[in-house]
């Protein structure tokens, strides 16, 4: 685990008194972010730190643009140190960097922390500014005039679900842990960064608030479609908010980049099927939806009125959990509130799993 302390030096973009001493950079507000998002492509990256530790041998990985792409793997594993070269926080020994089509890995690193967003582990507000302060942080550098950062800040913490009017002028220390981290997200979104960096966003709460805290993640990303790179120990977080997952183990060694359909379902080394578990076949149910073809005519089916209703598209997951809790053998499926067949226990439970899931069963 990372021994995270509230605030890091280094951080975040700069120095939070930076705005208030420093001029705004040449070029004047909103040039340094242009508001889309860019592919991120490492090429053969490494990094060896002071005293011979190598995290990261020989990395190369394509996140596409628009695509929240998820880290995974043992502590220790390169995991941080991947994101921190990304922004340049920590510098590569050897290897390429490119955004798009452009090489930063000599780029200057404080305009290109500019156009990323970061969110750190713990969120790392800054203790004695006001939320609002918090979020206007990276605009604030960008020298945006002061009507603007105060419309874009009331415009993300809307956007996250906190009311500017009553959340804005309070301090970090008067919010509960999953609201920091709602803050935290906002912050990094603030002056629409081409990339968004998360190393263990939603890790400081506790399961049920952190499901909600996914849940609102992934309507936001919907809606704003950034490149995210998100660090994360939870397996279940990653299946759940990742396009792709890379599964990295000693060294930053990609063992397994795929979505999590296939990484479930396809383990591609004993190291990735030891990783993601003995259980992943349940795993797999949260990625895989209620499909036409596992369905019987309702026809077939006595009462079909007394029965639950699951939406077509839904996870096999949820599907089941309504099937349990519902002590029904049957469930009725519908597409945009037409009924359009029916889903039992036993079809939902003998789907095809690949063979070395089924080996498992043994
Ligand atoms: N500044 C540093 N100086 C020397 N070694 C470092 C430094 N930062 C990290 N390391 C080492 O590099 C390796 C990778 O560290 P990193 O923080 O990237 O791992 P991680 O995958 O994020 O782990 P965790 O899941 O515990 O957060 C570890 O062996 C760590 O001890
Ligand atoms: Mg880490």
């Amino acid at each position: 685990m990372d021994a995270t302390p509230a605030l890091r030096q280094g951080d975040l973009p700069d120095e939070p008194a930076a705005p208030r001493t420093g001029s705004p950079p040449a070029g004047g507000p909103a040039t340094a972010s242009t508001g889309s998002a860019a592919s991120i492509t490492l090429e053969q990256i490494r990094k060896d730190y002071a005293g011979g530790t190598v995290a990261v041998e020989d990395l190369s990985l394509h996140v596409p643009a628009g695509e929240l792409v998820v880290l995974i793997g043992p502590s220790g594993c390169g995991k941080s140190t991947v994101l921190r070269m990304i922004n340049r926080l920590v510098e590569p020994t050897s290897g390429r960097i490119l955004l798009d089509d452009e090489d930063v890995t000599t780029a200057d690193p404080v305009q290109l922390r500019r156009r990323m967003g970061y969110v750190i582990q713990n969120v790392g507000l800054f203790p004695h500014q006001t939320i609002a302060t918090n979020v206007g942080t990276v605009p604030r550098l960008l020298g945006w005039p002061t009507a603007r950062i105060r419309e874009r800040t009331e415009e993300l913490l809307e956007l996250v679900g906190l009311d500017p009017a009553r959340y804005g002028p309070r301090y970090p220390n008067e919010l509960s842990g999953g609201q920091r981290q709602r803050v935290g997200v906002a912050r990094a979104l603030a002056a629409d960064p081409v990339v968004l960096l998360m190393d263990e966003p939603f890790s400081a709460v506790d399961p049920i608030a952190r499901a909600r805290l996914q849940d609102e993640f992934l309507r936001l990303q919907a809606d704003v479609r950034k490149t995210i790179v998100l660090v994360t120990h939870d397996l279940d977080e990653a299946v759940r908010l990742g396009d792709r997952i890379a599964i990295l183990s000693q060294g930053g060694r990609l063992e397994q980049y795929a979505d999590p359909r296939t990484v479930l379902g396809e383990p591609s080394s004993p190291f990735v099927r030891e990783f993601v578990g003995g259980d992943r076949a349940i795993r797999r149910l949260v990625v895989t939806p209620v499909t036409r073809d596992l369905l019987a005519p309702l026809a077939t089916v006595e009462d079909a009125a007394g029965l639950p209703t699951i939406a077509l598209g839904a996870s096999l997951y949820d599907a089941l959990a309504v099937l349990l809790t519902t002590n029904a053998d049957v469930a009725r499926v519908t597409d945009g509130g037409r009924a359009v067949g029916a889903l039992s226990r036993h079809r939902l439970l003998s789907i095809d799993y690949p063979a070395d899931v089924v080996d498992q069963r043994e």
